[in-house]
């Protein structure tokens, strides 16, 4: 079972970052395929708590290749920041691999990712504000820079001041700001060349040839579902694939390379930034979530939206990206509630609706139809055999199984490695 995909299946922040490191141990590949610096992956192992950004969650493990595919957007200053920080703490990260077709992230990205927010007013999506929106732009108006033009100055430099010409009209004419030189962007990405070239591969082939050999791959996916450029609750989405099959693409591996696709998934939800989200709580409900959950961003701090399972979501998430297993997490945030409600579907103008709407409107005015569920007070955080857990534990996971049409093979119960009950294997 070689090629495992890891996906969001909410809005993010599901813990698949604590997913990606459990697999640690059995892969021999980790390759983050979407997104950037956006993401924010907690690991906790043992007294240690790392988060990650750039840098796929598989950096952790000694015995695992972490790879940066070409579907990422890279911010080189963050890159060699993240890999300082891990180096001091005694992490090996001399085997990362970097395609040399993903785009790196510049200042005018960063700088426009603020302003056009600024400009959106009440409209806003709440971006990290990392400048991905407008690399992926780039990329797709076919105006970006990628890692392998840094080792052509002439080349750079053109491509550099074709994108400039474009932005400084833009950032002085409507959004008042200075103009940024292009030599102030050429010689930044330059400043990096000599470190990033030892790990600069043909990561697709790199790859098939793993798999080839009959080697674990783990495809770690950033973002979620729910957030997908496509999929996602356009247009408070993030700009990148981040369902599964923006890891055949975000990697350069075929499709039929994907074995297993993983969603990981919260026993209730978060979101971070503006877009609908059905079941979010308010007042005293909501602050006893986000407290229990310690639901606060990774990347940017700010508190998550909460609210609870929904089932629709995951049901729709399933059918997205083909899930052959999921993975719960945070159970043990829900211990201590009487009776826990989850969505079983929706109320649209008037109407009782199963399915994610794919207006966006309806979805935006969709109301939860819930079903509430006995609750427990045992502490859970120990329990590693599904049999130990509460009856009434037992039983939520076991409805939300039926509910999503998908096997829950692994459970959280804690933020610690071992803290999990797995159910089914997940690499067999
Ligand atoms: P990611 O972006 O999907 O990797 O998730 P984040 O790391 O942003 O957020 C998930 C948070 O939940 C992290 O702080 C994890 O340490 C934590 N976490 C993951 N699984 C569990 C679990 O089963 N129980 C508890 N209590 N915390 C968990
Ligand atoms: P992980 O990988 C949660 C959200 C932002 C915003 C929208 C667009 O940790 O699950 P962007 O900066 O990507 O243009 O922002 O997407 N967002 C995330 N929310 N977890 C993430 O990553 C996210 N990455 C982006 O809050 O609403
Ligand atoms: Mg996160």
């Amino acid at each position: 079972m070689p090629g495992i995909v890891i996906v969001g299946v909410q809005w993010g922040d599901e813990g698949k970052g604590k997913a990606t490191d459990l697999l640690g141990e059995r892969t021999e590949w980790v390759v983050k395929f979407n997104g950037g610096n956006n993401a924010g992956h907690t690991v906790v192992i043992g007294d240690e708590k790392y988060a990650l950004h750039l840098l796929p969650s598989g950096i952790l493990s000694p015995g695992v290749n972490p790879v940066i595919g070409n579907g990422v957007v890279v911010d080189l200053g963050v890159l060699f920041e993240e890999l300082e920080a891990l180096d001091s703490r005694g992490i090996d990260t001399s085997r990362l691999r970097i395609s040399s077709s993903a785009h790196v992230i510049t200042h005018y990205h960063r700088t426009l990712d603020k302003v056009q927010e600024r400009f959106l007013g009440k409209r806003q999506i709440g971006t990290t504000g990392r400048g991905i929106g407008p690399a992926y732009a780039d990329k797709i108006n076919r105006m970006g820079i990628r890692i392998q033009d840094l080792f052509d100055e002439s080349i750079l430099r053109q491509k550099v001041e074709g994108a400039l010409d474009q932005k400084n009209h833009l950032l002085t004419k409507l959004f008042n700001r200075r103009a940024i030189e292009v030599d102030e962007i050429v010689e930044d990405l330059l400043s990096y060349v000599e470190r990033i070239r030892p790990m600069v591969a043909d990561t697709s082939l790199v790859l098939n040839e793993a798999l080839d050999r009959g080697e674990v791959v783990v495809f770690e996916g950033g973002q979620a579902t729910m957030l997908d450029i496509d999929h996602g609750t356009y247009p408070f989405v993030t700009s990148s694939t981040a369902t599964a099959a923006g890891a055949a693409s975000g990697s350069g591996v075929g499709p039929n390379r994907l074995d297993r696709i993983v969603g990981i998934v919260k026993a209730y939800t978060t979101r971070v930034g503006a877009g609908p989200f059905p079941t979010e709580l308010e007042g005293e409900e909501a602050d006893w979530l986000r407290e229990q959950g310690h639901e606060y961003g990774v990347t940017t701090g700010r508190a998550r939206r909460v609210g609870w399972y929904d089932a629709p979501i995951t049901r729709y998430a399933t059918r997205i990206n083909g899930v052959t297993d999921l993975v719960m997490t945070k159970l043990d945030t829900l211990t201590g509630l009487e009776r826990i409600p989850v969505c079983v579907a929706y109320e649209v103008n008037g109407e009782r609706v199963d399915e994610v709407p794919i207006n966006q409107s309806d979805f935006h005015h969709a109301k939860p139809i819930l079903e509430e569920h006995p609750g427990w007070t045992e502490d859970i955080t120990g329990v590693r055999d599904f049999a130990d857990l509460p009856q009434t534990a037992q039983d939520y996971v076991l409805a939300l199984e039926e509910m999503s049409g998908t096997r829950i093979s692994v459970i959280g119960v804690g933020p610690g490695r071992e803290q999990v009950i797995v159910r089914h294997d997940l690499v067999d």
